[in-house]
């Protein structure tokens, strides 16, 4: 108020100076300028970032001022106000100085999608002539006022998304217009007043995701012209009233979600117009009701987690239309009908956990939009006919805990975007399909309980997307552990326990560097277990019963002495090398078999390293050992530039075909001058570092050569360059959809993450930008040259900030040389806004950053216009992508605040996302 009353002051003087001159002055141009005040009074009791989105509300023109031209108002003939309507502006404020009585003429109020809170006034119920009221997603709270009854003339009634509680006031029965009422999404509890039957012109009736309790009340039968009835997510519970019946024409039916008992009405759909019906999670019981059988007007069916009775191949009929059922967790019994093939636009088809038994029609391949089939839990027998093989737009398979048997059709492995495929639990045999590994999105595979034999297929290595799980156990296995699932890097859960795999483990498995979980037991394994922390810090449980299995775990006997120096001694050898080599080679990482020998190597050199070539250590990844310098340098035509894809701060960076066949990216950096030998050595441990990292968001540097003369980074080769460049292209920049992006940045973040919390000590990259972001052909993020900032200072004493690209570098480290972890938030800030608004946001950056405390400019943020900001280029995102790009635009004006102090780690941010 304090801010309102020098404006309130002026203006007053504005009306005594022309009240008397206007002779005409009748209760009509009173009634205008009580409007005019009304609307600047509640303008200036909004909060000042959102008056400045009104900039149009002001006293002009003088010497008349009229509100009729600003922004969100409409008038009638007379210059009355008859239209509010400011949508998704961003206001934040309350009602409590609106002025109601001011607007007797008001027709429309739509405040839909603000930031405003506080209660609803009573006082709006003194909009005689109002006709649509919409004040949802905002941020009201407390009751709905019992003085909305005296809307009379109200058609449309909107409050859903807010926070609004207590019960629905009895006085909404006065509304006797109403033909939408809407009031989802709140915390209102109560009964459904019986008194709503009375809203006999209601088309629309939602009150979803409340608290109502109590039972649905018979009179909502009397509304008989209502196409949308939706009342899940509350609490109602007793049987549904027969009265129900006479709405036959409901399009949308919801119950979804409450303890609704009985039986469903038999007529359900005997007006031919229902188009959804969702009833899942309640406690029906009984048969499916006879009406649904002919209902083909039906695009979504939801009846599961119910009790429903019935013989499955007789309910249902033939849905031309149907795109979505689901009728899992239910006592259906009988076989799965070949009649589902003709529903010709059935996308989901779930049926789990029933008692359907007999075989899988081999007709369901014909089924050909099909994304979801789910038949896990029930009773099926016979073989999976090869048919499935033509599903494909097939997603996800479940066909678990059955009693299947025969051999998995290796025409499963032709479906191109299957990528969750869950078998287990069946009489399945025969071997494992070696064609499932041509599966390129498959992330969840679980084979486990069944009776495959044979070997683990080693194409298995090939599932670089594999993510989720690789479920092998409970089989009759044989064989080694091949080394080339050590590629599965994406891998979290890996269990091939109760077989009767034998051989040891291959080393190489400790670069499979997601894994959480592991589960080896019940099998002939010996050896070692992998130096890597999913071993060593697995349950004593995921080694048992195995031949003799040794190394660094508390159920596990040290292994013996020579087995367990192997690696060290490799390694001792190396740092031999290493000095011997030191000359001319200043870094060497052997263990990741990348050896760089250089061509004045002396002879005695080259035997040892060829002797080292054929030891364990050289048989991980696609490098033998056999990667020189001069491979690379005859790829590259000894770095000609037909070669070179792009020039960066520190180097020029070439593609190199290897005699190996391995695409590889080799960045030759500008010349690096090293001082003294101590300060090589005493960064060799963070080089290897570096060659060490394994995360599917950072780009693999496989190793490198560091010499005086030239040196070289040899990285992982990815196909779709760099994010500035994709955001630069018209083109590519559509390509890259809003799910893709918000991908990029949730990839980054991982990335960040990891080096930031998850390596000791945490590694910070020191030139985060788009540059640096490259992206692989799946559209994941990779960030590149982690580490090259540090690699290429190695030698120098003090670290200077002229690493890190202009326009990303965090504004602290103009007065500080000190480089922290909040640097690269800071950059990251910068490049999820980059990608938000599809270039960099250039000066932007100093108007959105500030030195307050997330709490104290939380409002701030609030009122960012996403709409503005957002890549004209896409198309307008979804609500759920909007959602979590409001989320990444918030959370990059965090990680830009000026004070690092007051920037998220990284931890923060990879959660927050
Ligand atoms: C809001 O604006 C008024 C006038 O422009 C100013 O006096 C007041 O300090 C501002 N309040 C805040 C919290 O910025
Ligand atoms: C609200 O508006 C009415 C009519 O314009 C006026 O009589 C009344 O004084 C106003 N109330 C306030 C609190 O400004
Ligand atoms: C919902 O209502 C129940 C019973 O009236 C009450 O116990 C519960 O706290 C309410 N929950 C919420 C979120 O209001
Ligand atoms: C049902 O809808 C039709 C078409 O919209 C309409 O003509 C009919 O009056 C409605 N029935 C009732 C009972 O309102
Ligand atoms: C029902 O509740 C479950 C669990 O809370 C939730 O996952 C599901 O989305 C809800 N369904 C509906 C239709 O609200
Ligand atoms: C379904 O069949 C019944 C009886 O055969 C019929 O009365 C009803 O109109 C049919 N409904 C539809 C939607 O075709
Ligand atoms: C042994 O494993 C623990 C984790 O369980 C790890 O912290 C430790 O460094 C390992 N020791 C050796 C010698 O690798």
């Amino acid at each position: 108020m304090m801010q309102i009353k020098p404006v309130l002051h002026l203006f007053f003087i504005f009306l005594i100076f022309h009240w008397p001159i206007d002779v005409t002055s009748s209760i009509q141009q009173q009634q205008r300028e009580g409007e005019l005040e009304a609307l600047l009074q509640w303008k200036f009791s909004l909060k000042n970032s959102s008056q400045a989105l009104l900039p149009s509300w002001k006293l002009l023109p003088l010497p008349n001022p009229s509100p009729c031209n600003w922004e969100g108002i409409t008038c009638n003939n007379a210059q009355i106000v008859n239209h509010i309507i400011l949508k998704n502006i961003g206001l934040i404020g309350t009602l409590e100085h609106f002025n109601f009585s001011s607007f007797p003429n008001l027709l429309t109020l739509d405040l839909y999608g603000n930031r405003l809170f506080g209660t609803i006034p009573p006082s709006i119920g003194k909009l005689p002539e109002l006709i649509k009221l919409n004040l949802s997603s905002n941020g009201f709270e407390g009751g709905i006022p019992k003085e909305i009854g005296g809307l009379v003339k109200l058609i449309s009634l909107s409050f859903s998304q807010n926070l609004l509680s207590g019960s629905i006031p009895l006085t909404i029965q006065n509304l006797r217009s109403l033909s939408v009422l809407s009031l989802g999404s709140n915390l209102l509890s109560g009964s459904i007043p019986s008194e709503l039957g009375k809203l006999t012109f209601l088309v629309e009736l939602r009150l979803h995701l409340n608290n109502l309790t109590g039972l649905i009340p018979p009179t909502l039968g009397d509304i008989s012209g209502l196409k949308v009835l939706s009342l899940y997510g509350n609490q109602l519970s007793g049987v549904l009233p027969k009265e129900i019946d006479k709405l036959t024409n409901l399009t949308h039916f919801f119950l979804s979600n409450n303890t609704i008992s009985g039986s469903l009405p038999q007529t359900l759909c005997h007006g031919g117009l229902l188009h959804c019906f969702c009833a899942s999670n309640n406690n029906f019981s009984g048969s499916v009701p006879k009406g649904l059988k002919n209902c083909t007007s039906l695009t979504r069916l939801r009846l599961d987690r119910n009790k429903f009775h019935g013989n499955i191949s007789e309910d249902f009929g033939i849905y031309p239309n149907l795109d979505y059922i689901d009728l899992s967790y239910n006592d259906f019994y009988g076989e799965v009908s070949p009649k589902w093939a003709k529903c010709r636009l059935l996308k989901s088809l779930k049926i789990s956990d029933n008692q359907i038994s007999g075989e899988i029609p081999a007709e369901l391949g014909e089924s050909s939009p099909l994304h979801v089939l789910d038949l896990s839990s029930n009773n099926l027998s016979g073989q999976i006919p090869k048919e499935v093989g033509n599903l494909k737009y097939l997603i996800y398979l479940n066909l678990s805990s059955n009693k299947l048997s025969g051999y998995i059709p290796q025409e499963i492995g032709t479906l191109p975007d299957l990528s969750y495929i869950d078998l287990a639990d069946n009489k399945l045999n025969g071997s494992i399909p070696k064609q499932i590994a041509d599966l390129s999105k498959l992330l969840y595979l679980n084979l486990r309980s069944n009776s495959f034999g044979g070997n683990v297929p080693i194409e298995f290595g090939n599932m670089a997307s594999l993510q989720l799980l690789l479920d092998l156990s409970h089989n009759t296995l044989s064989g080694a552990i091949p080394p080339q699932l050590a590629n599965l890097v994406k891998l979290e859960v890996l269990n091939l326990s109760h077989n009767h795999l034998f051989g040891s483990i291959p080393s190489a498995f400790d670069q499979l560097k997601s894994l959480r979980l592991v589960d080896l037991s019940y099998n002939d394994l010996e050896g070692p277990i992998p130096e890597s922390k999913a071993f060593e810090e697995a349950s004593a449980e995921s080694f048992e019963n195995n031949k003799a299995l040794c190394g660094n775990h508390t159920s596990l006997k040290n292994c013996p002495v020579h087995v367990k120096d192997k690696k060290a001694a490799i390694s001792s050898l190396a740092l031999i090398l290493i000095l011997s080599f030191s000359v001319l080679v200043v870094g060497l990482w052997i263990s990741i078999g990348f050896v760089c020998a250089l061509k004045r190597s002396e002879r005695r050199e080259k035997v040892k390293v060829r002797d080292l070539h054929n030891g364990d250590l050289f048989s991980i990844w696609s490098y033998d050992g056999k990667l020189v310098y001069g491979d690379i340098s005859e790829a590259t035509e000894s770095f000609d530039d037909k070669y070179c894809i792009g020039v960066g701060g520190h180097g020029s960076v070439y593609k190199a075909k290897l005699s190996t066949g391995q695409v590889v990216a080799v960045k030759k950096l500008h010349s690096v001058h090293h001082s003294k030998l101590e300060n090589q050595r005493a960064s060799e441990s963070e080089i290897s570092a570096l060659t060490k990292i394994r995360h599917r968001n950072i780009v693999k540097l496989y190793g490198f050569c560091f010499h005086s003369r030239q040196s070289l980074l040899v990285y992982e080769y990815l196909e779709r360059g760099n994010l500035a460049n994709m955001l630069s292209n018209e083109e590519l920049a559509k390509e890259l959809n809003w799910m893709r992006r918000i991908n990029v940045v949730k990839g980054i973040a991982n990335a960040l993450n990891y080096m930031h919390h998850d390596c000791v000590p945490p590694i910070i990259h020191r030139d985060i930008s788009s540059n640096n972001i490259l992206l692989d052909s799946n559209y994941e993020a990779h960030i590149s040259d982690f580490g090259t900032a540090r690699l290429v200072d190695i030698g120098s004493t003090t670290w200077t900030a002229t690493a890190g690209t202009y326009g990303y570098i965090a504004p602290e480290l103009a007065y500080t040389t000190k480089v922290t972890p909040k640097c690269d938030v800071y950059s990251f800030g910068v490049v999820i806004l980059e990608t938000i608004m599809g270039h960099h946001p250039g000066e932007l950056i100093y108007a959105l950053s500030t030195t307050l405390s997330p709490l104290e400019s939380s409002n701030d943020v609030e009122s960012l216009q996403l709409k503005d900001i957002i890549d004209k280029r896409l198309p307008i995102p979804t609500a759920q992508a909007a959602e979590e790009i409001l989320t990444m635009t918030k959370l990059a004006l965090a990680c830009i605040n000026a004070n690092p102090q007051f920037r998220p780690t990284m931890k923060n941010a990879a959660q927050e996302l």
